[in-house]
Parts: structure tokens; C-alpha cells; sequence
């Protein structure tokens, strides 16, 4: 099995490597702040972002930096919020070292040390106003197979509504380009709309074929809805900001399709529901049309989730299964979509950071569950094996 997550990333014990939501360090919080960043530095950051590996070994060694910070959030979201904070100062000040040192691959961590020791209040401020809300769609690379085969088997057009949508950005699944690349895309599809602001690139790796629609075929989506705690209004400059702040620096690939699907959403604002999924689920799903197969989506949200809650959203899920027929589309960390059945081993070279992406379908009050594929977390390989 694999790991990692996108709120807080963490660790996970064996057989998996990576994040795991609930994983406690242990010893004191500042040695607790030293072992989160380490196991990132190993496992989300290494052969993803170099600039966030080299700080966050830095960190690891010696937590000194971020004493002050301790207590500001919660100690598993202290290293990827205190990351981003700083990242944010580094977009408004682009002439900055930081953000010279970020842009040009140099080591970052002088600048990086600099800003923090020297701008410790408005880190904090960050840091006690906002929250990690990464809106990463890259992660569409999963809605578009498996929509495409839930519309196959149904024969029905799709309502879709995510739950922990941050912006909203995925609910436009159906408004990218696709370049799928290698097993039953070689040696290269582009699907959905090739002039789509957002260009995705996914791998597909192993040796199971995804469904994917035909070129110019998309699935048929007559609703889409998005649910969050704290839903990131994509019209306030200050709030697209930080959804960049969010992402981690010198992948301007990752900023480019952020760009483009913060321009599709600014053209046409997506409907979100500000609250908890617990709370609001069952009455946004009461509301979409009878003629459409309700479609939940959620991708890196149940990890902040406590498991309490993860249980209250399973049975939540099967009062709502038995009222209509449901797709529940998860893309998280294995552990906490208990319900998804053990998936074989993830791609071994990339292992350590896959997703598992899961199906739960009620169909007259029926229940299946179905593991479909590993993904990485910002979508640039698959591994379909459902
Ligand atoms: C890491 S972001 C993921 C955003 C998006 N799903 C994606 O994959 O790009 C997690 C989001 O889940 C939201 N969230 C966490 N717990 C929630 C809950 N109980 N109900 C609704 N939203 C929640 C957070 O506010 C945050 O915006």
C-alpha cells in the first residue's frame, strides 16, 4: 500500500510509506515539527520538489526556526503551513532572494531562513487565518475515466458534487485537455478540449487500461456542486493568491493549470456550500435532478477527517445510497477509505506517494465497492487496475 496526502502530509506505518493522517510522531511537539518535516522531506518532497526537500532536511536537522510557531495550528499542519506562508510572502514580494532562489533552482533555504526569522508576525498571521486548501486539478486525471465509466454503466448523465472542494477547480473536469501518455494511450491521446486553458499530462503506467471516452467525448454533467468548510471565493485576488501559496514553488507546471482552471472558474463562479460534507451532504444531494446519477467526489479531503467522522461519513453515505442511486469517487490515502477494497501493490518506483482511487456505487439500494487504480497525488501518473 501507499501514502500521501495534501493537508498536513504525513507518514505512514508499514507497509505503507508516506503520509498517514493519523500517525502521532510522538516526544515533544518541536521533535514532533523535526520528524514531519523529515518524513517529507523523504517522501512528498523527494523527486517532486527539490527546493522543498533541501528546507525541509534543513528543518528536520534542526527545528529552531519554527519554535515560535508551535501552537499557532495544529502540530501535523505546523510544516506545510508554515511552507506555504512563507511561499506567500515570496509571491508578493517576486523580487525578492526567496523568490529568485525558488524561480531559479538555486538552494533556497538562506532566503527561506531569512524571511522567517525576520517576518515571524505576518508568518503567523498567515498562518492563524488560513488553512493548507490545496486545489490541485491534476487530480481530474481520475475524474475523467472514472465519470466516463459510470456514465458507461448508467447510462445516464452526471450530477457532481465534491465534498472539501477548496475553489471548485475539479468540478470543471469536463472543460480540460487531457494528454494521457504510454500503456492504451501510446504514444499519445489528447482528450477533452484541446484548447482548454488547463492542460493535464498523466502517465498511465502498468498494464491496466483506463477507460477513457473517445477522443472528443466527455461525460454529460448536468450539476455540479461543491461542499467545503471554509470554500476559497476564486474572485478575491488575495484568496488566488494563497491557493498558489498552497503549491510548492518551482513547478510551474502545477501554477500554469492552476492559472487556466482559476480562469474557467472566474468565468463561470462554481456553486459551493459553505459547511461541513457531514452536515450538508444528504440535503445538496436531495436537491439534483432524479433523471442524473449523483456522483460524491472526494480527493485529499477525508484526511482531515478524524476517524469518528470518516465513520459518520460512510453511514452517512449509506442513508443517502438507500434514498437514490449514488457514486461515491474517492482518490485518497488508503487508510482512510476503509471501505475500499485491498488494492494490489502501487507502480514500485513511485510508490511511496500514490493514492488510492475508489468506488462506492449504491444502485437500488444495493451497495459495490471497487478499487480502480493508484494516482499520483497531483495526478502525473495512473496505475488503473479496476
Ligand atoms: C487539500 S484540500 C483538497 C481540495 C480538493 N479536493 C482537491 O483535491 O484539489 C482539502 C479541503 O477539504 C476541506 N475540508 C476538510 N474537512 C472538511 C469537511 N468536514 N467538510 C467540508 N470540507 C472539508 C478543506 O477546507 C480543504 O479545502
Amino acid at each position: 500500500m501507499p501514502p500521501a496526502p495534501p493537508p498536513p502530509d504525513e507518514p505512514a506505518p508499514a507497509p505503507t510509506r508516506g503520509f498517514d493522517p493519523d500517525a502521532t510522531p510522538g516526544g515533544d511537539v518541536l521533535a514532533g515539527v523535526a520528524k514531519r518535516f523529515r518524513i517529507l522531506a523523504d517522501t512528498e518532497f523527494h523527486g517532486d520538489s527539490p527546493a522543498y526537500e533541501r528546507i525541509a532536511r534543513r528543518l528536520a536537522e534542526d527545528p529552531g526556526p519554527v519554535a515560535d510557531l508551535v501552537g499557532v495550528t495544529a502540530e501535523r499542519f505546523l510544516p506545510v503551513l508554515t511552507l506555504a506562508a512563507v511561499h506567500e510572502l515570496a509571491l508578493r514580494e517576486p523580487r525578492g532572494a526567496l523568490a529568485r532562489a525558488y524561480a531559479d533552482g538555486t538552494d533556497p533555504w538562506p532566503a527561506f531562513h531569512d524571511v522567517l526569522t525576520t517576518r515571524l508576525p505576518e508568518i503567523r498571521a498567515t498562518m492563524a487565518t488560513r488553512r493548507i486548501q490545496t486545489n490541485e486539478v491534476g487530480r481530474a486525471a481520475v475524474l475523467l475515466p472514472t465519470c466516463h465509466l459510470l456514465e458507461q454503466r448508467h447510462r445516464r448523465p452526471l450530477a457532481l458534487v465534491e465534498i472539501g472542494a477548496s475553489a471548485g477547480l475539479n468540478l470543471y473536469f469536463d472543460e480540460f485537455a487531457y494528454h494521457y501518455r504510454g500503456g492504451n494511450a501510446d504514444p499519445e491521446t489528447v482528450l477533452g478540449d484541446p484548447d482548454s486553458p488547463v492542460q493535464l499530462h498523466c502517465e498511465l503506467v502498468g498494464d491496466g487500461h483506463p477507460p477513457l471516452p473517445p477522443p472528443g467525448v466527455l461525460p454529460t454533467v448536468v450539476a455540479r456542486d461543491g461542499i467545503d468548510l471554509h470554500p476559497v471565493d476564486v474572485t478575491d485576488p488575495a484568496a488566488r493568491r494563497w491557493l498558489r501559496a498552497c503549491l510548492w514553488p518551482g513547478l510551474p507546471e502545477r501554477a500554469e493549470r492552476l492559472d487556466g482552471a482559476l480562469a474557467l472558474a472566474l468565468a463561470d463562479p462554481p456553486t459551493l456550500f459553505a459547511g461541513n460534507a457531514l452536515d450538508l451532504l444528504a440535503g445538496v444531494l436531495a436537491a439534483l435532478p432524479e433523471s442524473a446519477l449523483a456522483v460524491v467526489s472526494s480527493t485529499w479531503v477525508l484526511a482531515y477527517f478524524d476517524p469518528d467522522e470518516r465513520a459518520r461519513f460512510w453511514e452517512l453515505l449509506q442513508g443517502c445510497g438507500r434514498a437514490r442511486d449514488l457514486a461515491v469517487v474517492t482518490g485518497e490515502f488508503p487508510t482512510v477509505v476503509p471501505w475500499v477494497p485491498a488494492a494490489p501493490s502501487p507502480p514500485s518506483m513511485e510508490g511511496r506517494g500514490a493514492s488510492l482511487v475508489g468506488l462506492a456505487t449504491w444502485s437500488d439500494g444495493a451497495c459495490t465497492t471497487e478499487a480502480l487504480a493508484w494516482v499520483h497525488p497531483h495526478g502525473r501518473w495512473l496505475e488503473w487496475f479496476g
